[in-house]
């Protein structure tokens, strides 16, 4: 007993010393022992009902009971986006008996007055850097007005555009979503919010794209492939996880012991707490693995949720369950400890209370729309320029801007635009037009339809515009509503009758550039032969209409590359580039190998994909012939810009593992880096991959690199095609558990 008692402490101190240390200095730093006591002595003097209070966690709105708080049976509330009544109600919880403050969590993912495009176009930019500086402005405006904890980022990896919520993302490569995934968390807190990663795990693979469906994924890929960047979210140091609302293999995540404990405490030793997903615990019910409320409750805790978010099931059957032995109270204390302990990390008891007076008014600051600029002008993704229509041409005199996505400030903010207003934004049109007259230029303004575009009736109109102007801006795409939560589609066209209006521009013979407003790749396959360049720009945010002109004016040359794969129909999904390789592969002289009848087997646009106004070439790769398991293998290639403008290249480095035991993808993107080339500068380029990370998990979760050759790419895109080949002489085996591959590739 002395023995176990002893045992567990050591354990507690080393969960407090893992969470001191990835836990961001608070305003008084307190040090793990002196954290580990404090909440010691909360616990002690806590009722069964007070340390289920800190598991529970309320909204504001209908489910808000202000004495609850009083009362000390909340311990975190979601939906306080002002100050006023954060404040009110922090003053609340600190009148509680014990005075435990509440902590704020909100959905803030891409910035918080000031809004940035969209997580999916921000990994466009293949530039972290970017992503670390927009979350950190994020953090700094929700914690101006007294939030505290963000239920970002969302880490789950998605090959499947008809899910809504891919626009939340970082897309289909677990290599790029790793390092999208840590440099949120660090700039979340280094801007003063903790984080929440979410949804764990495999919410991206939701079969056919529909949201809240069943996930079914064999446990070598998940580790491999879906795992990965929620573990670098983690290793940065975000302080929560948030279990996802699907079921993974047959068992919801938020029911899911092998996933919340065996994964996430067990092998990784995370020491942070786990918060369900809005209502997700009483879902269990939905999902048929729970009779009622009761024993929802006692699964999802047993499987290791720590708090409730808004189900309110723990605070009505958490006490009667551990009355009837059902849950030990000791688990309970333990759950009440993880959350306490991000709570006193957070230097939340000593923080001064929330000044009621703040508002978010005091953003946009011009220093947050630069910041959101500058990730805009990376996140634009050139798709097709046939004949170099852009950047326009100085002898431009007059364009013709149609669409209404165009002229719309709301869709531009996109989905999840926490306190984002319409009025802080300036459109794609307001944009253009500023640009335009400084150069002179004229432009018409037809809105065509509406966004969802139910009529034909503008269509003319816009058709008379484009026929007076020297080039037509076409800015069509999906309303921010169709983008998102709840927004699975089966169908990826353009909405309603826009193909029309685009087919109706066209035929006026004007070069039509096609400016694609949406969160996830469409089917524009059709559409694409009719204009001869074509762009993909996300939802921007608040300085989308600048970076948007700078492009299309040619201040800014394009240097966004797609972070999913593009399919050419809906047919191809799910689509991504590191898929295995098949015993026949495709082969245009036999039927009888992978393909389909009547549709190519390649994407659209690849993996890693955009255009430029310059060009650029790779040469003279090298890479050692022979290497071992613990080196870094230094690849260096040689990168020219062979046009005629200054220009951005992102030098991608892809590999195979021919021979192995298992089957290996065609190609994994392994390094990548983002560089300026004068027009016709050369550079070397070092890319840094260690060799660790070449290996794969076997379905117990062992890792394994093994010997053997490797293939490797270098150069713009997923299909890059200068080669090289290096010997792994030996390889490595870890037990499940055991730090597998690296930490998230390092940020410039
Ligand atoms: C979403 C989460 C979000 C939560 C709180 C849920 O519907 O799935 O991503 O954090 O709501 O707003």
């Amino acid at each position: 007993m002395q023995g176990a008692l002893t045992i567990r402490r050591l354990l507690r101190l080393a969960a407090a010393l893992a969470l001191s240390l990835i836990l961001p200095a608070p305003a008084l730093a307190l040090d793990g022992v002196e954290i580990e006591h404090r909440a010691s002595a909360l616990i002690a003097r806590m009722t069964l009902e007070e340390k289920i209070g800190q598991l529970t966690l309320s909204s504001n709105g209908p489910l808000y009971r202000p004495q609850e708080v009083e009362n000390g049976l909340v311990g975190a509330l979601i939906n306080f986006n002002n100050a006023q009544d954060a404040a009110s109600a922090q003053a609340l919880a600190r009148r509680s008996r014990l005075g435990i403050p509440v902590l704020f969590g909100l959905d803030v993912l891409h910035g918080f007055r000031t809004t940035f495009p969209l997580p999916l176009a921000e990994t466009a930019t293949f530039n972290p850097a970017l992503a670390r500086n927009a979350a950190e402005w994020a953090a700094r405006e929700a914690s101006h007005v007294g939030v505290q904890w963000t239920y970002a980022p969302m880490a789950d990896i998605s090959r499947d555009p008809r899910w809504g919520r891919i626009v939340e993302g970082a897309g289909e490569d677990p290599f790029l979503a790793r390092a999208f995934a840590a440099a949120r968390v660090e700039g979340f807190r280094k801007g003063g919010l903790a984080t929440a990663v979410k949804h764990f795990a495999g919410y991206g693979a939701a079969t056919g794209g529909r949201d809240y469906d069943a996930t079914d994924i064999p446990p070598a890929e998940l580790r491999d492939v879906f795992l990965p960047p929620y573990r670098a979210a983690i290793d940065a140091g975000s302080e929560t996880v948030m279990s996802a609302f699907n079921a993974l293999n047959g068992v919801p995540a938020t029911a899911n012991h092998a996933l919340l404990t065996g994964i996430l405490r067990e092998e990784w030793g995370f020491a942070g707490f786990v918060v369900s997903d809005w209502a997700a615990i009483h879902e269990l019910i939905a999902h048929g693995i729970a009779r009622d409320g009761a024993e929802a409750a006692r699964k999802a805790f047993l499987a290791g949720v720590d708090m409730d978010m808004v189900g309110g099931l723990y605070s009505a059957h958490l006490a009667d369950e551990v009355r009837a032995g059902r849950v030990p109270e000791a688990a309970v204390d333990e759950a009440v400890r993880r959350v306490l302990r991000v709570k006193l990390r957070l230097g939340l008891f000593e923080r001064a209370p929330i000044d009621p007076t703040r508002v978010d008014a005091v953003f946009p600051t011009s220093g947050s729309r630069e910041a959101a600029r500058a990730v805009a002008r990376e996140a634009v993704v050139l798709l097709q320029n046939r004949g170099s229509i852009l950047p326009l041409s100085p002898a431009t005199r007059r364009i013709a801007v149609v669409g209404a996505l165009a002229a719309s400030a709301k869709d531009q903010l996109g989905p999840h635009a926490a306190r984002g207003h319409a009025e802080d934004t300036v459109t794609i049109l307001d944009g253009l037009r500023a640009r335009a007259g400084r150069a002179g230029v004229e432009v018409a303004y037809a809105e065509g339809c509406d966004p969802r575009c139910t009529s034909g009736e503008g269509f003319a109109a816009a058709a008379g515009a484009a026929r007076e102007a020297d080039a037509v801006i076409a800015v069509l795409g999906e309303p921010e509503a169709m983008s998102g939560e709840a927004a699975s589609r089966a169908h990826l066209g353009l909405p309603g009758r826009q193909s029309e209006l685009l087919e109706a521009l066209a035929a006026t013979g004007k070069p039509v550039i096609l400016v694609l407003v949406a969160g996830r790749p469409l089917d524009i396959s059709r559409e694409l032969e009719k204009v001869p360049s074509a762009l993909m720009a996300w939802y921007l945010g608040n300085e989308g209409g600048p970076a948007l002109a700078e492009i299309l004016f040619g201040d800014i040359n394009p240097s966004g590359k797609l972070p999913v794969s593009w399919p050419r129909s809906v047919g191809q999904i799910p689509i991504h580039y590191n898929r295995l390789p098949t015993g026949r592969p495709t082969s245009a002289l036999n039927r009888f190998t992978l393909g389909y009848m009547d549709e190519s087997i390649e994407p659209l646009f690849p993996f890693g994909f955009g255009l430029s106004y310059t060009s650029f070439r790779f040469s003279d790769l090298v890479v050692p012939a022979r290497v071992s398991a613990s080196d870094t293998i230094d690849v260096r290639v040689a990168v020219t810009n062979t046009g005629e403008r200054a220009g951005e290249e992102v030098v991608q480095l892809y590999v195979r593992d021919v021979v192995a035991s298992r089957s290996r993808p065609l190609r994994e993107l392994k390094a990548f880096e983002k560089l300026a080339l004068a027009p016709g500068q050369s550079r070397i380029v070092t890319l840094k991959v260690p060799a660790r990370e070449l290996g794969f998990h076997l379905d117990d979760g062992t890792y394994v690199v093994e010997p053997g050759r490797f293939d490797l790419w270098v150069g713009a895109d997923s299909r890059a095609d200068l080669t090289a080949s290096f010997e792994l002489v030996d390889g490595l085996r870890l037990p499940p558990g055991q730090r597998a591959a690296g930490r998230a590739p390092s940020v410039r």
